[in-house]
């Protein structure tokens, strides 16, 4: 048997050609035009790709963009001042701070200073707090477990009563993907590092999601046959035999897996353009929270 490839790349095309749609046709009708504000704190040179990504995805689907730098240096006040501003200034529906920030700044109290109406990342507290609450919902569902339940349920769409294994228990993949999960009816387990038997509770598992950052930690032999795995890893493999000098691998020993698994996301090209069509999503509802 070989695994149906989820086609994150594709999936993202169709749907960020959906809100372009629905952006051109406010611009036909004159009504107002949703605003994504980034901000990337320091040098980090996956982040700075990441954002430069963002970037160019928002203007390409005709949102406006407003792109802050500031240095690695930045103090804690400064950058929550910017914050600030932005939650104030009526151009702008989203704020996306890019994570991880330089490790003198205090994530939590960033994320606690953005406007939960304007945390198009789906990340604030408050909002997580909603996620995770029967009969609530958030303003906004974080991007990255909103395109991975996107993934699953194009290769199946009612997932009611299956069992999950979400290996990493992060608070912007791992325990959102759970909540979501569990939202669709779906039993996750949340596993980490801490967490005895791994293998066995992969097994029995009908979906996998893999995003503990740690190349290859999912095995092929793991996987139960036919199981949907959700590989969210990019984790940067130095080699020479590339230009960039390195190669992006995931956290799923993918040739093995490929071989049990019903259906598989790739890296690259799987979760990693899903996240950026869930943002573009957001910044596009956000418009309703003016
Ligand atoms: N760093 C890695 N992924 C993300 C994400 O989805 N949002 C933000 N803000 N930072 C990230």
């Amino acid at each position: 048997m070989t695994a149906e490839i989820i086609d994150g790349k594709k999936l993202a095309e169709t749907i960020k050609q959906e809100i372009k749609t629905a952006i051109d046709d406010r611009k036909r009708q004159s009504l107002p035009i949703p605003g994504l504000a980034t901000v990337l704190v320091g040098n980090d040179p996956a982040s700075k790709t990441y954002v430069a990504s963002k970037i160019k995805t928002t203007a390409a689907l005709g949102i406006r963009s407003l792109s802050y730098e500031l240095d690695e240096s930045c103090p804690q006040e400064k950058l929550e001042a910017l914050i600030q501003e932005l939650n104030q200034n009526p151009d702008v529906q989203g704020i996306l701070v890019q994570l991880p920030l330089p490790s003198h700044l205090s994530e939590d109290n960033v994320l606690h200073t953005i406007s939960p109406k304007k945390d198009v990342d789906g990340i604030h507290p408050y909002n997580a707090g909603l996620l995770s609450r029967k009969y609530s919902e958030p303003l906004f569902y974080p991007c990255t477990p909103s395109g991975i339940i996107r993934m699953i349920q194009s290769v199946c769409p009612d997932i009611s009563g299956m069992d999950a294994a979400v290996i990493g228990r992060s608070s912007i993949v791992g325990m959102p993907t759970a909540m979501m999960l569990s939202r669709c009816n779906a039993t996750p387990t949340i596993c980490h590092s801490q967490t005895k038997h791994l293998d066995e509770i992969c097994r029995e598992s009908d979906i996998i999601v893999a995003a503990a950052g740690s190349p290859g930690l999912l095995k092929g032999a793991w996987i139960k046959p036919g199981a949907i795995v959700i590989d969210v890893g990019i984790n940067h493999i130095p080699d020479e035999t590339q230009p960039r000098g390195y190669r992006l691998v995931g956290d799923v020993e993918f040739d093995e897996a490929v071989k049990r698994a019903g259906a598989i996301s790739p890296v690259p090209g799987g979760v990693g353009p899903m996240t950026i069509a869930m943002l573009m999503s957001n910044t596009l509802k956000a418009i309703d929270y003016r």
